[in-house]
């Protein structure tokens, strides 16, 4: 239990009058959500078939679950959850505040300007947390798109889907005070971070195409598993779709979780990801430390660049993707989506340290390697971290099966990737078969 003493220290450090947090009575959100149901001069006016129950439901004292001012609605099974605003702690609310007031402090300066002004429709700041009954209203009303709440990091397959249907699954919880990276989302990630890019129409875009992509994907899934004749078949069919959709999350994660942009000359963040984190925000753009890549997401390569990057989620990224313009992201179309999920199922993988040819360097990395670097640190049991692992053994086992014969890289990566050396295919394939590789770890301080 922090003492009221040390919450005031806390609040003075980040600039926030202890006495604005005061959270709301439900009469005062009541009153606040009917005043917004009520406006009629935005691009989706809530119909009141929806609209009355909904407020009923708030006045009631019900907590929110699922956004109900359409006529579709997502399943979520075990993952649902509720807002219980009277729930939360004093600590909890300055926790919100905190964030809110750092991110004052950079999102000015890093932002694309959409995410700023998004974050004037939607009213998000403040010193309490929001109530989600009136910030669901008001995202409705923008963009189409409402709130479902879940109680953890749901399965990509389950999150996707809800963005076919214009649902964002939003956590309830928030993080410790001051506490400024963290790798499950929290409201400060999910509302904080991703709420202000759903007015970003081409942002929008991409997040309902991937959803689109997803049913794609395992419809066809669907439709081949109601041909096999073995259990065997069945789970391969079932890897593959899995396999495809972690594809296009990379797509996902490079864009909408950890996109920066240029603007007006120069970088600028957008992704929900680093403007979550004032520490993330600040580092993604001015840090010398992570690799920044210029990317054309029309051009297949640098899209096929994404979906074969495997990346970090334990703590800052080391590579971000920097798109061109913005406009060039309306090319993801869920077709497109697919196709390059598809395609990077049948080509090597790169890690977050990675450098490819034909990448488009902006900044250099202190910890990029080439692409054949990673193969010789497993051999000698040196890989430093997961991802390097994960990436290495992915695609010894990729070699090892001989899906490479015949295949141009230099096409696809405008240059030629380094050919791994049969030597070193025919040692991992031996020790594979006999041990087995997992992923192995160990802290980078040892390098
Ligand atoms: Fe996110």
């Amino acid at each position: 239990m922090i003492t009221e003493e040390r919450l005031v220290q806390i609040a003075k450090r980040h600039g926030v009058a202890i006495e604005s947090i005061e959270p709301l009575s439900l009469a005062d959100r009541v009153e606040a959500l009917r005043a917004c149901l009520a406006r009629t001069d935005v691009p989706y006016p809530i119909d009141p078939k929806f609209g009355e129950p909904y407020l009923q439901a708030a006045r009631s004292g019900e907590r929110f679950a699922i956004g109900s001012l359409s006529g579709d609605s997502v399943e979520l099974g075990p993952f649902r959850n509720t807002q219980d605003y009277e729930a939360y702690s004093p600590e909890q609310h300055l926790s919100w505040a905190c964030l809110v007031a750092e991110q004052q402090k950079t999102k000015h300066r890093y932002a694309c300007r959409e995410y700023l002004d998004g974050e004037d429709t939607f009213a998000i700041g403040g010193t309490v947390i929001p109530d989600f009954y009136s910030l669901n209203a008001r995202i409705y009303q923008q963009t189409g798109w409402q709130l479902a709440t879940v109680n953890m990091i749901i399965p990509a397959e389950l999150f996707f889907t809800c963005h076919s249907h214009r649902f964002f699954p939003v956590t309830t919880f928030m993080r410790a005070l001051e506490q400024d990276y963290l790798q499950e989302p929290d409201i400060g990630h999910d509302v904080a971070g991703h709420v202000s890019t759903f007015t970003i129409p081409v942002v929008a875009h991409v997040m309902r195409n991937h959803g689109i992509a997803r049913n794609m994907i395992y419809e066809r899934r669907d439709e081949e598993l109601a041909k096999c004749t073995s259990e065997a078949q069945r789970g391969r069919v079932a890897r593959r779709a899995d396999e495809l959709l972690l594809y296009a999350e990379r797509i996902y994660w490079f864009t909408v979780e950890f996109g920066l942009v240029m603007q007006d000359e120069e970088i600028r963040a957008f992704g929900a990801g680093i403007l979550s984190s004032p520490g993330e925000t600040i580092y993604s753009i001015d840090s010398v430390l992570p690799t920044r890549i210029l990317i054309d997401p029309s051009r297949e390569s640098d899209l096929l660049r994404l979906a074969t990057t495997d990346y970090l989620i334990s703590e800052f990224q080391k590579t971000y993707f920097v798109t061109e313009h913005f406009d060039l992201l309306e090319s993801l179309t869920p077709e497109r989506i697919v196709a390059i999920a598809e395609r990077a199922s049948r080509l090597p993988h790169f890690s977050w340290r990675d450098i490819v040819p034909g990448d488009r360097v902006l900044q250099m990395g202190q910890s990029a390697v080439g692409t054949n670097e990673k193969y010789f640190r497993l051999k000698c049991q040196e890989v430093g971290d997961e991802c390097l692992a994960r990436t290495a053994i992915r695609n010894l086992r990729w070699y090892a099966s001989g899906h490479h014969m015949g295949l141009d890289l230099s096409k696809t990566w405008s240059g030629p990737v380094a050919t791994v050396p049969p030597s070193m295919i025919e040692w991992f394939r031996i020790e594979d078969a006999e041990h087995g590789f997992t992923v192995v770890t160990k802290p980078l301080s040892d390098e």
